[in-house]
């Protein structure tokens, strides 16, 4: 019997791209036993935006959320997604950190580490591969991700090509990840067959959104190509911006004869602990009902669902909501201009927001963010394309761009040394230390909080005594 896997996304993909990643582990922390039993490939709950979120916004250390699911989930997989030199954060940071980042992440708790590079330049997630591999328990996998976009310069060819180094580079298995749900199942077809051809028996997983309305189509017809693994969410926070329902899927593979190795009962009991969760925060607002409707609007726009509900949150602060499909129209021309990046973090971030700053300002890089800048000064890696002249001359001036990887990158010992001296007495671990790196204003904050709880907690122990 043909076997394909599937990956629950409901505790990451699926919670940022529905609700903004605002799901605090508490709420979820109830099913993670019988999650544990499912027979999941893997179970996505970690990293991307989950980092940053439990920081920002839930006053969570992600640390600490990775060792409870490490707890809870001991017979499953845990996945994370990392964003290469980038680890969890916006701008490239030393391979020393890097490498320290990824031993900390395993030690944890993380099994699969899933590393994309937002430009697919692999010079930018091969320290990432190279510290996995070091630190590689049994468990471990080394998940080379190819960012999935269409362009006039993302051809089948090219992507083959993409494949067969990763595999060359030494990653155990192979993504593609359809951020913003863009893949026809068309193009699902050409590309699988292509690349299975290419790279032989290695495990090929397809991640992609219900955003535009074809993903089912797409994982059908990625299933016929080969495709081996799957990445699906718990039937009620699945669709829209997310991903397709796993309750869905495991019917289908019933009819098409496929074992996926699900416990259907208990992932029916999974969906039905979700279903009163999702109902609170549509309640309260926090999930906004119009990122669970299908835009196919996206297939024009090239827009990942983490990045859509970004921009409605953003807009709807600045009560510009009005803007909305202006903002909208801008972004696959800022994209063009900048050699048609794939919009994933974190450029789809810095794309989706020079595009709202170009709408609102009312003229067109009149306003140029500081991330901007650094990407077309080259700090990111090597865009697709080359970048629109005058915007790269308006930028550069008479500067020559920069190498990524140069020496400069590459140098090690500063900025951990500098994060945990800038702590001070706040930090109590080398988790701490890498959680102000990535998020300093966040971490320091919440630091501080800790200690004046742990403060708190400590008079009232004594006047209770
Ligand atoms: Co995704």
């Amino acid at each position: 019997m043909k076997k394909v896997q599937l990956t629950e996304t409901v505790l990451r993909d699926a919670n940022q791209s529905l609700m903004a990643t605002r799901l605090p582990y508490k709420d979820y922390e109830g099913i993670l036993a019988d999650m544990d039993k499912a027979g999941y490939y893997s179970v996505e709950c970690w990293g991307g935006a989950t980092f940053d979120s439990c920081l920002r916004y839930l006053n969570e250390d992600p640390w600490e959320r990775l060792r409870n699911l490490r707890k809870n989930l001991p017979n499953t997989r845990l996945q994370m997604l990392l964003r290469g030199q980038n680890l969890l954060g916006y701008k490239h940071y030393h391979d020393d950190v890097v490498e320290k980042f990824i031993e900390l992440s395993i030690k944890n708790g993380i099994d699969v580490i899933r590393i994309f590079d937002a430009l697919n330049d692999f010079r930018n997630i091969e320290t990432a591969l190279n510290a996995t591999k070091k630190y590689a328990t049994q468990r471990t996998i080394a998940s080379g991700c190819i960012s999935y976009t269409q362009s006039p310069v993302h051809t089948v060819e090219k992507y083959i090509e993409m494949c067969k180094e990763l595999k060359r580079m030494g990653f155990d298995t192979i993504c593609l990840k359809d951020m913003a749900g863009t893949m026809s199942p068309y193009e699902a077809e050409h590309l699988i067959k292509g690349i299975k051809d290419a790279i032989g028996d290695m495990t090929l997983i397809l991640h992609t959104h219900c955003t535009t309305g074809m993903a089912y189509m797409t994982l059908t017809k990625a299933i016929e190509s080969g495709i081996d693994v799957i990445d699906t969410a718990t039937s009620c926070f699945s669709g829209g911006t997310s991903q397709p329902s796993t309750e869905t899927m495991f019917y289908a593979f019933k009819q098409y004869g496929i074992d996926c190795g699900l416990d259907e009962e208990i992932i029916n009991k999974v969906n039905d602990f979700f279903k009163p969760v999702k109902q609170k925060y549509i309640d309260n607002g926090q999930l906004n009902p119009k990122s669970l409707a299908t835009d196919a609007q996206a297939l024009v726009y090239k827009v990942p669902g983490g990045m859509l509900s970004n921009m409605i949150a953003n807009l709807t602060d600045m009560h510009a909501m009005d803007k909305f499909d202006a903002a909208l129209a801008e972004i696959p021309k800022v994209r063009a201009d900048l050699g048609y990046p794939p919009l994933v973090t974190p450029l789809s971030q810095m794309v989706g927001n020079q595009a709202v700053t170009n709408v609102l300002v009312g003229e067109r890089y009149k306003n140029i963010s500081k991330e901007v800048k650094n990407y077309i000064k080259g700090e990111y890696g090597i865009a697709p394309a080359p970048i629109d002249k005058e915007l790269s001359a308006k930028v550069l001036g008479d500067a020559q761009p920069v190498d990524c990887r140069d020496e400069d990158m590459k140098r090690t010992g500063e900025e951990f040394v500098a994060a945990r001296e800038a702590l001070g007495d706040l930090c109590r671990s080398e988790e701490d230390v890498m959680s102000y790196i990535c998020y300093p204003d966040q971490t320091l904050k919440f630091l501080k909080d800790r200690k004046a709880q742990e403060e708190n907690e400590a008079v009232y122990t004594i006047e209770e005594m």
